[in-house]
């Protein structure tokens, strides 16, 4: 039967969502000074702006929930939660935090000393936000095949391995406490990197005595694209494929908003108990005693039975299909669209859909906001606002690689029907594309300007 894909799940719970009209959406947007992380949700019709703790649970995660331990020290929670990560993962010291960026602050907190380097293909906002806060500073080696939203290759989120090895050498391993890899590369359009590309990135890392870190947030897509797209692998189970993947780590920093299946959490795991006392020491200043790290009981049970979830390989086919027909529709509707899709969000190259508008007017901004106005649909940029920044000595503006626009896909939540009326909303804005204005920032603080930044139309 010819069908795009097929939910390997049913609906028990729905939750309404309310259509506004176009004179209340220009309202709302002009009140947000023109920046949709500042729109009310309820006033967003199909909000793709992040997978990021938006997924939606199955019976099995409520139930779990219903079961769950709050004691302070020691949970019965806290423990399945560990033995999940130790039998999916393969790391035997884990540490709860209450999201991702916690376990990077607490990371990088505890090994990384202000003036050092941490390496990465490529760094999310919050975890180069994370490194520059200590006086650090993030450095990034994706391959040069990112930077080409047309052409079609399998693994785009690969470290460029040479570049790495040249830059150790030029700074010193010595400088270099932490060496990270981020799979999928979410700042790349969410490519996924290779299983050789893992391995060589961590031999080079041990080569020189550098711990290595991975970014762990969408290890299951991540792992099925190595299914999908390497021959060599292909026979494998995605269950073998993880574990062969974090085998390469020392240890990982994981938002489980991602590919746990859940809407808050994350954790460190780890390979060496010593680092774990050495990270502990921060994570009760900040987060909370080591088995529960700032999270409820009921977090950390959602969590252990959405990691089993995630890994399902009729839910990853699934998954990689339904995001790939968000990437066809929008292909369809005219736009631009990063090649290939990734797991989790569809990138639209903003600065090749709309051309007309210069890299320092925000294109992406520029057709996120449009296409909220037309459908009340809301995305996120990925390009200037988010990585590009001010001169500090002469205030001009620095510019991003890519203006790129993401559709993110919130976890087992849209139906077809929904893609199918973001597809519409796009050809209508590709219809009067010609037309659209850039814009400028009329205030922004000095880090992560992205999410507080006030904007006007040019
Ligand atoms: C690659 C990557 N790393 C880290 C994070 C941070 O995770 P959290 O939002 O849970 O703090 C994100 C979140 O989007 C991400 O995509």
């Amino acid at each position: 039967m010819a069908v795009p894909f097929i939910e390997p799940f049913r609906i028990k719970i729905v939750e309404p969502i309310k259509m506004t009209d176009k004179a209340e959406r220009i309202k709302i947007l002009n009140k947000a000074k023109n920046n949709l992380f500042k729109v009310p949700a309820e006033d967003v019709f199909i909000d793709l702006l992040t997978d990021s703790g938006t997924n939606a649970m199955s019976d099995q995660q409520w139930a779990a929930i219903m079961v769950a331990d709050e004691s302070y020290a020691g949970a019965k929670s806290y423990y399945k939660f560990e033995k999940a990560i130790n039998d999916i993962l393969g790391f035997p010291y884990v540490l709860p935090t209450h999201q991702g960026r916690a376990a990077e602050g607490m990371l990088f907190g505890s090994l990384v000393k202000p003036g050092q380097y941490v390496t990465n293909n490529r760094h999310f906002d919050t975890t180069q936000a994370n490194v520059k806060e200590i006086g650090a500073n993030p450095i990034d080696f994706s391959v040069v095949e990112a930077e080409d939203s047309s052409i079609e290759l399998p693994f785009k989120g690969n470290m460029d391995i040479d570049k790495l090895e040249e830059f150790i050498n030029e700074v010193g391993p010595e400088n270099i406490p932490i060496g990270m890899l981020t799979i999928t590369n979410n700042s790349a359009a969410g490519q996924p990197v290779s299983m050789d590309n893992i391995r060589e990135t961590a031999d080079i890392y041990h080569k020189y005595g550098i711990l290595f870190f991975i970014d762990a947030c969408r290890f299951a897509e991540n792992a099925w694209f190595i299914k999908k797209r390497d021959k060599k692998n292909a026979d494998k189970s995605i269950r073998d494929i993880v574990l062969e993947i974090f085998s390469y780590a020392d240890g990982c920093t994981m938002s489980a908003k991602k590919d746990a299946i859940v809407n808050i959490g994350g954790f460190i795991a780890l390979r060496d108990e010593e680092l774990k006392r050495k990270i502990s020491q921060k994570l009760i200043i900040h987060e909370g005693f080591i088995t529960y790290g700032g999270l409820s009981g009921r977090a950390m049970e959602a969590i252990a039975q959405g990691l089993y979830e995630g890994i399902d390989e009729k839910y990853l086919d699934y998954r990689e299909s339904h995001t790939r027909y968000l990437g066809q529709v929008l292909e369809d509707s005219g736009m631009k669209v990063y090649k290939p899709t990734g797991g989790h969000a569809v990138y639209v190259d903003a600065g090749k859909t709309i051309p007309h508008i210069p890299q320092g007017q925000f294109p992406a901004v520029a057709l996120a906001n449009m296409i909220y106005l037309e459908g009340g649909v809301r995305t996120v940029e990925i390009g200037s606002l988010m990585f590009g920044y001010k001169d500090p000595v002469n205030r001009d503006e620095v510019s991003a690689k890519h203006e790129l626009l993401r559709f993110a896909v919130p976890r087992r939540v849209y139906t077809r029907n929904h893609l199918d009326y973001v597809g519409e909303v796009a050809k209508n804005i590709m219809v009067k594309a010609d037309s659209i204005r850039g814009l400028k920032i009329t205030w922004e603080p000095q880090l992560l300007r992205h999410f507080l930044a006030d904007l006007e139309w040019v």
